[in-house]
């Protein structure tokens, strides 16, 4: 899939302001601009009651290019409310909302129109398809108010439905679809357009457990790809823990908090909060990088067998991770056999190196590492894309990070596996094999200063 037509989005950086909203209110009701006025003046939701329904109360943030900003909140908190001032779907009573620096508050209906087809493009929960048009006609539909041609976006749209797992489909009707299918199509709908943002409103909430774990993956594929800025909302946390680079979570038509998943899993602002945040599944939130610490049990290659024996003798373990140039991770050695090799007179760590039994990256959620602690006693490795050794996950970690208990319960660390050779066994071979060639107390400093 090319990325042409997303050419609108071109110019925006990541990290760049893609939308800002400041101070932004909303009420329904008689009297808006009263209910506004005293709203600013600090009276409370209930207060301005008689005036009509504060659906948004003062809501300040930005969004990023190329964030996924989830809006999180209990049914009635305002949320979608909220993502409708975003598009001009709904007027703003107070404040201000701009995208890529242009006020949406008091556009003109042609101009927000102009703004919703080229900009934003929305997704709803419930698919919005229309039902006498082909899948294709359907996902080609905001190519076709941009005033694209025929063949260009019904190939464009194909390539969309291809993506998203359609193939084939592009004839049928919506009707003859499932219900996690037509949501696909609105994905390639959204997709299609080529909108530099992408407002959601609840799009996955209709869908069962499976397919929607599924369709949060595409989704999270697909922004990464194009870079799209996308507003989420949800009322589901694991969804929000997922998706979302920024959380904000409302309640009453106020954010209450704006943080990072790990921010608001950590740290809840409030009670509201930390009752949303109980009911997560830490496992599929928290990943590899979140709860992994330094690694300690590790040796460069070239510090030699003494060396690591030496190590795994003081750290009281039975194994350790060797490092190469650079601290790429190239094995793990056992201190039985890192015993011999010293006894045989060995200097070459790598004729005892056994490979890492398991290997992660920092974005692996801890929920798949489990599978992983129980196959082996060693720490599961972390490392980054060029294979350096960045961190450790030992079982404790990984069990304490469920129950938001401090991982370190100790002044003394555990470290993992216990050792397999009695520290004086070890000492004795080091001492009577010590002579010229004695411990490298220099490696061991580097050891300990570098990657320990
Ligand atoms: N068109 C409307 N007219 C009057 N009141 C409205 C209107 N739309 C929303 N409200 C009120 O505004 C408040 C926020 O509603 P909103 O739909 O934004 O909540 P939500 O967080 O999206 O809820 P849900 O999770 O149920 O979708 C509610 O009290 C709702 O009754
Ligand atoms: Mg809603």
């Amino acid at each position: 899939m090319s990325h042409q037509n997303v050419g609108q989005g071109a110019d925006a950086k990541p990290g760049e302001i893609a939308i800002s909203v400041d101070h932004a209110t909303k009420v329904f009701g008689r009297r808006p601009k009263e209910a506004a006025k005293r709203l600013r003046a600090g009276a409370s939701r209930e207060e301005v009651k008689p005036f009509g329904t504060a659906a948004v109360i003062d809501a300040s943030f930005d969004v990023r290019v190329g964030e996924i900003f989830v809006v999180m909140g209990l049914s009635g908190s305002g949320k979608s409310t909220l993502i409708r001032l975003l598009n001009g779907l709904g007027d703003t009573t107070d404040g201000s909302i701009s995208v890529f620096g242009h006020e949406i508050v008091g556009m003109s209906a042609a101009e927000l129109r102009k703004v919703r087809r080229e900009q934003m493009a929305m997704v709803f929960q419930h698919f919005a398809l229309f039902p006498h048009r082909t899948v294709l006609e359907n996902a080609a539909y905001g190519l076709e108010i941009q005033g694209v041609p025929v063949e260009e976006r019904g190939e464009r749209a194909r390539g969309w439905l291809s993506r998203v797992g359609l193939d084939g489909w592009a004839d049928s009707l919506p009707g003859e679809l499932s219900g996690g299918m037509q949501q696909r199509v609105g994905l390639a709908r959204a997709f299609a357009a080529g909108t530099r943002i992408l407002l959601m409103d609840e799009a996955f909430s209709a869908l069962d457990p499976l397919i929607r774990r599924e369709m949060q993956e595409l989704l999270v594929e697909l922004q990464q790809e194009l870079g799209m800025t996308i507003v989420f909302i949800t009322h589901d946390l694991n969804e929000a823990m997922f998706l979302g680079d920024r959380i904000a979570v409302m309640r009453d038509g106020r954010i209450v908090q704006l943080g990072t998943p790990n921010d608001i899993l950590t740290d809840p602002a409030n009670d509201y909060v930390a009752q949303f945040v109980q009911d997560v599944d830490r496992a599929r939130v928290l990943t590899a990088g979140d709860v992994m610490e330094p690694p300690r049990a590790v040796v460069p290659a070239s510090a030699g067998p003494r060396a690591a024996l030496k190590a795994m003798r003081d750290l009281q373990t039975s194994a350790c991770f060797v490092t190469s140039a650079g601290r790429k991770l190239i094995g793990v050695v056992r201190d039985k056999d890192m015993l011999r090799l010293v006894r045989d007179g060995g200097t070459n760590i790598s004729d005892a190196l056994k490979p890492t039994p398991s290997i992660v990256s920092p974005d692996q959620l801890i929920a798949e590492l489990f599978e992983l602690a129980v196959e082996s006693p060693l720490p599961v490795a972390v490392v980054d894309e060029q294979d350096r050794l960045i961190g450790v996950v030992p079982r404790v970690t990984l069990l304490a990070s469920l129950t938001n208990l401090p991982t370190m319960t100790t002044e003394i660390p555990i470290i993992e596996p216990t050792p397999d050779v009695p520290g004086a066994i070890i000492t004795a071979t080091l001492e009577a094999t010590g002579g010229t060639g004695s411990p490298a107390v220099g490696d061991l400093a580097t050891t300990e200063g570098g990657a320990l």
